[in-house]
């Protein structure tokens, strides 16, 4: 019990990007009411968004899994019709389809890699198919020419999901203005994060009118929801000092969940495909106050990712047990996480049980299957089982290591040892 109390873990995804001065912010909004719907920071936010991309239309919501419900609804689809989505994702990037009565239809990913397959989206289209998700996941850039090619000949409206990605760019054009439209996430464990928070960024005119309506009908998020927004990051800044000192940061974590004073990433409904309690809503003004500080932080954190990701490289290439995923050329990829796929599920999960003994808590993502997190319903999702082998496989064997701020360089070497010792 006493072996690791003064051990510095290694974390993935608890707050890991909320600095000192982040969660001064939150406090101080916190006891800012007043300043929690509405304010000036929601525009400027939304014009230093706008100004980074080089775009105009840019609306802002409470989530990325909201703004890609405003995109899609802005795509005036019936029922039954076709989403083409890649295997190997989250429940919050699929849901949006089917609250909008539309299927999911998914494509594999390519086999050295953790992008859709462009060939598996040629066979996966059908009549019905009206759009293509793109997502550029953990920070790599999928196959945009080949992509657009495809979306081009079959005319079928592009999505780019830059939830993993902000900041990173194909062909020097950045990730999120390729298509006709685009999400970013400010989650949590996002690029840069407001605790809560999603973009849709709006190339294509039609698209932009039907958006701007409905956006006008949203209203922010009730006080309650911004409150736990806040506390969010000044708990987990606590919880993250404490975790190994008499296990009272586990605690004090455990104990913020039983008094409901933040809110989960993915709630239990939309592990069934459901809806999140709260309806789709514009930014709140605190959240948007948030994430201007952190998109002030943006270039600074993807360097260092960068940097992160080639000790990993530099020291797992010569690894035969271990599988890396290369960026495409002319690219540039950001690493919310680095992947790394083991030769098989059960030498990827001794491996996580290895790194937690020394302090080092690394995970998996999506999940075990597919469509993550843990628990989510493939059959609700329309997932087929075997349709998208390739991220089947990789989903198994698969584990993220971290490359946020919080991960030092000491930390990533630390980890690429254990990764040798244990894969030998
Ligand atoms: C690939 C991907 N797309 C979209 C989303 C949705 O973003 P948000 O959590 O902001 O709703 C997430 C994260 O949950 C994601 O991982």
């Amino acid at each position: 019990m006493f072996k690791n109390i003064f051990t510095k873990p290694i974390f993935i995804s608890i707050s890991p990007t909320a600095e000192k001065n982040d969660i001064i912010l939150a406090l101080k909004l916190l006891l800012q009411p007043w300043k929690w719907k509405s304010g000036e920071s929601r525009e400027k936010f939304k014009s230093s968004l706008a100004y980074y991309l080089g775009v105009k239309d840019i609306f802002l919501f409470d989530s990325g899994r909201n703004a890609l419900y405003a995109i899609l609804l802005s795509l005036n689809l019936k029922e039954g019709d076709e989403i083409l989505i890649q295997a190997f994702t989250c429940t919050a990037a699929v849901n949006p389809i089917l609250w909008l009565k539309a299927r999911p239809v998914y494509v594999d990913v390519s086999t050295d890699g953790v992008n859709m397959l462009p060939k598996d989206v040629e066979k996966k289209i059908t009549l019905k198919t009206k759009a293509i998700i793109v997502q550029h996941t953990f920070g790599f850039s999928a196959e945009m020419d080949e992509i657009l090619k495809i979306a081009k000949k079959h005319k079928l409206a592009v999505i780019e999901d830059v939830a993993h990605a902000f900041g990173g760019k194909y062909k020097r054009k950045m990730l999120g203005t390729l298509g006709d439209a685009a999400i970013l996430s400010f989650g949590r464990s996002k690029i840069i994060s407001s605790v809560s928070g999603g973009a849709a960024v709006v190339n294509n005119k039609a698209i932009a009118e039907n958006l701007e309506a409905f956006y006008r009908s949203c209203r922010p998020p009730k006080a309650r929801w911004v409150a736990q927004q806040l506390l969010h990051p000044i708990i987990f800044g606590c919880v993250k000092l404490s975790y190994n000192f008499l296990y009272f940061g586990r605690i004090l974590a455990l104990t913020a969940k039983v008094l409901r004073l933040y809110t989960p990433s993915v709630c239990k409904a939309e592990k069934k495909g459901g809806r999140p309690p709260l309806p789709p809503s514009v930014m709140p003004n605190a959240l948007a106050a948030l994430g201007l500080n952190q998109l002030d932080k943006l270039d600074r954190f993807n360097e260092h990712r960068i940097k992160v990701a080639k000790i990993y490289e530099a020291g797992l290439k010569k690894n035969k047990k271990v599988l890396l995923v290369k960026s495409l050329p002319k690219t540039k990829s950001v690493f919310l996480y680095f992947p790394v796929a083991f030769e098989n599920s059960f030498i990827s999960d001794e491996f996580l049980l290895y790194a937690k003994r020394e302090s080092v808590y690394l995970e998996v993502w999506p999940a075990r299957t597919v469509i993550g997190p843990p628990g989510t319903s493939l059959n609700k999702l329309f997932y087929i089982a075997g349709s998208c082998p390739s991220a089947e496989s990789l989903a198994l064997r698969s584990i993220v290591l971290p490359t946020s701020p919080l991960t030092s360089y000491k930390d990533a070497l630390e980890i690429v040892n254990l990764i040798n010792t244990h894969a030998r």
